[in-house]
């Protein structure tokens, strides 16, 4: 990965003024970092109107940083001068000290921030954060899947509150399907923020509404304007008595426009499983044909608006609320208590929309009202599995299929069992997320250390492909686990060929099955510590991907204990040290 440009900046005690300073910090943004496009950068002649502000992201997968770079560009046609900022590099002073402040940001973990804000986060939190003055308001990226919804965001917003920032507006929350909320907070906060500064003169170009968002991407293989691909290769990676079911899939990829890296993940929209479509309609009494509203203005019969575009099996809130008060029931009513997060979870665990439908018959729910408290079908994200320097026309993924029982019915995760079961016949719609927190090192001479247990394989499988195509001359090791070595060593013999070949130079392999006692890839790691230390400080990139509830965090607990036992640090030594790994992104991070 490249590393950050580095974007000189005007001395605060340089002879102009608040706005004149931010005005040229803008314009040197815009020529230094690759994070402000260079058509966007504001021209000299127009400088005495620009109105100053500061735009600050914190991302994981890439999408907050999307999201800031649009703002970016929004802000640059209503007459400011954006310097765009990542969490990761970004000194709390900057912050501090901007008179106007957008945030952007996503939620990770259970709540945390993203990997490479952990830093900015602990330094707001500090006893020397400085007094902010900005007015400001924050841009919370989330899941509602996710127990703490926008947690990290809400944190933000409520820090900068606490240091003395002026909030002009309350804290935007967006779901996955984030658009129109992103769009609407976007607009407002440029024309508050706008209405605070004064201007000086020419008025800028550009209108009053939120460039949308088809406009800026109408490229193929995007998220906004997906690309229809055939699925070439659908194989069962496990041997014959593995408990998991793991696929290997390619998709063709012959459209030049559409381009990955590696690193990067494939996004995939699927459809519904047409039995459980069929059941659902059942279970409602309703007619298939009914025509339903589904999203501005378009109407479709019931079997096609659940078979593409809502979710039909996440249980949404509004279903439980719909449910309580139309039942009285007493356990749904308390489930609508919005601090209850423990308790919702462990009842939405293996229950589906069906599920509660059946078991409330009385509540004579109809397809329209069911319609309308769904949320629209998600598209699943895949880290992509090979390079394209390997496979120039084509695209890998490497999915473990979700499949188990509950409540005496089969359940099949929707897009996982899609591509297994159902994407061979017609074009399955793609698009390409752009991670750049996910990069093998720039330069080829650097070390990897990867872990990926799993599935968590993919992107390392592209890293590997990545340099080996290129020639790169760094070592590369790899720890991989699963459950049994003879049914589930992913990618075996391509993985012993590399090592073989001198690629791979070491392959630590952690199989929990094959023995009476449980071993896992983070074992290896401490067995291996003083070796996986010299790496590090041999300049070595460490990257995890995979599991986030319990390897990702495993994982993360022995890479600390490495460096105790091995460069003999104390915990606050050694979190310093994976701190300052993390902040430099040579720790990164792709677990879900
Ligand atoms: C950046 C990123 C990269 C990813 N890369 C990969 C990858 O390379 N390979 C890969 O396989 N996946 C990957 N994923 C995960 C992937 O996006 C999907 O989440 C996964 O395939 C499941 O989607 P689905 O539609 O099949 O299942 P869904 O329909 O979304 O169902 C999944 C849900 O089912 C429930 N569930 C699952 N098992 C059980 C159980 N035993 N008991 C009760 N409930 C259960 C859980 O609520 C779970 O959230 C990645 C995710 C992200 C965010
Ligand atoms: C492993 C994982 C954990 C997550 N945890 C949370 C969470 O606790 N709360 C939340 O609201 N969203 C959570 N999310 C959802 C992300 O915040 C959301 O997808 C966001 O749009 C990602 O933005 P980014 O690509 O900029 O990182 C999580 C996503 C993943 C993959």
């Amino acid at each position: 990965m490249n590393p950050p440009a580095l974007i000189p900046q005007i001395p605060e005690n340089a002879p102009f003024s608040i706005e004149q300073r931010a005005y040229l910090n803008g314009f040197l943004a815009g020529l230094f970092s690759r994070t402000t496009a260079p058509s966007s950068a504001p021209t000299p002649a127009a400088a005495p109107s620009l109105m100053p502000l500061t735009i600050v992201f914190g991302s994981q997968t890439g999408t907050a940083e999307k999201l800031a770079k649009r703002a970016s560009k929004e802000a640059t046609k209503r007459g400011f001068a954006p310097v765009l900022h990542d969490m990761a590099s970004t000194p709390i002073k900057e912050c501090a000290s901007s008179p106007s402040l957008m945030v952007i940001t996503s939620t990770y973990g259970d709540g945390e921030p993203p990997d490479t804000a952990k830093s900015f986060w602990e330094g707001l939190n500090s006893a020397e954060a400085p007094h902010h003055k900005a007015r400001y308001t924050v841009c919370a990226l989330g899941d509602t899947n996710y127990p703490k919804f926008c947690a990290f965001g809400k944190s933000v917003d409520a820090r900068l509150e606490a240091l003395g920032a002026h909030r002009i507006l309350p804290c935007a929350e967006c779901d996955t399907d984030y658009e129109a909320a992103f769009a609407g907070w976007l607009d407002k906060s440029l024309k508050e923020l706008s209405a605070g500064v004064g201007q000086t003169g020419v008025t800028p170009s550009g209108g009053d509404a939120v460039t949308p968002v088809a406009k800026e991407s109408a490229v193929s293989g995007t998220r906004e304007c997906p690309y229809p691909s055939a699925l070439l290769v659908n194989r069962l990676l496990n041997g014959e008595g593995s408990a998991k079911e793991t696929r290997h899939f390619e998709f063709e990829l012959t459209d030049p426009t559409v381009q990955y890296q590696a690193g990067d993940a494939l996004g995939v929209i699927p459809s519904n499983c047409p039995a459980l479509v069929s059941d659902l309609i059942s279970t409602l009494h309703a007619d298939p044909e009914e025509i339903v509203p589904v999203s501005n203005g378009l109407e479709l019969s019931l079997f096609e608006a659940l078979s593409h575009h809502f979710e039909i099996t996440r249980i949404p809130k509004a279903l439980i609320a719909h449910l309580a008060v139309r039942t009285r029931e007493e356990q749904l009513v308390k489930l609508t208590d919005p601090n209850v997060n423990g308790e919702l979870s462990a009842f939405l665990r293996g229950r589906e929309i069906i599920d509660l439908l059946l078991q409330h018959p009385g509540a004579r729910t109809t397809a329209r009202e069911l319609v309308a408290m769904l949320r629209r079908l998600q598209p699943r994200l895949y880290s992509i599995s090979s390079s394209p320097k390997a496979h120039p026309k084509r695209v890998h993924l490497t999915v473990g299929i979700v499949r188990y029982e509950s409540l005496g019915r089969q359940r099949k995760g929707v897009c996982s069992t899609f591509l297994a079961e159902r994407a061979g016949g017609s074009p399955v719609p793609i698009f390409v997320h752009r991670n750049d927190n996910f990069r093998p090192p720039a330069d080829p001479k650097v070390p990897m250390i990867m872990v990926g247990p799993g599935t968590g394989i993919a992107p390392f499988r592209a890293f590997l492909q990545e340099r080996s195509a290129g020639g790169a001359q760094g070592r590369n090791w790899l720890f991989f686990g699963d459950q049994r070595s003879s049914t589930d060593f992913l990618y075996r013999e391509e993985l012993q060929a590399q090592k073989s070949a001198g690629i791979l130079n070491r392959l630590d392999l952690a199989f929990s099955r094959d023995q009476d006692e449980k071993i896992y890839v983070q074992q290896r790691m401490l067995e291996n510590a003083r070796e996986l230390f010299n790496w590090l400080e041999d300049g070595a990139h460490f990257y995890v991907c995979g599991d986030a509830s319990r390897m990702a965090k495993d994982v993360d607990a022995a890479l600390h204990r490495v460096i105790e036992i091995a460069a003999q640090r104390n915990p606050d030594q050694a979190r310093e040290y994976v701190n300052a790994l993390k902040t430099s992104k040579r720790y990164q991070r792709d677990v879900y």
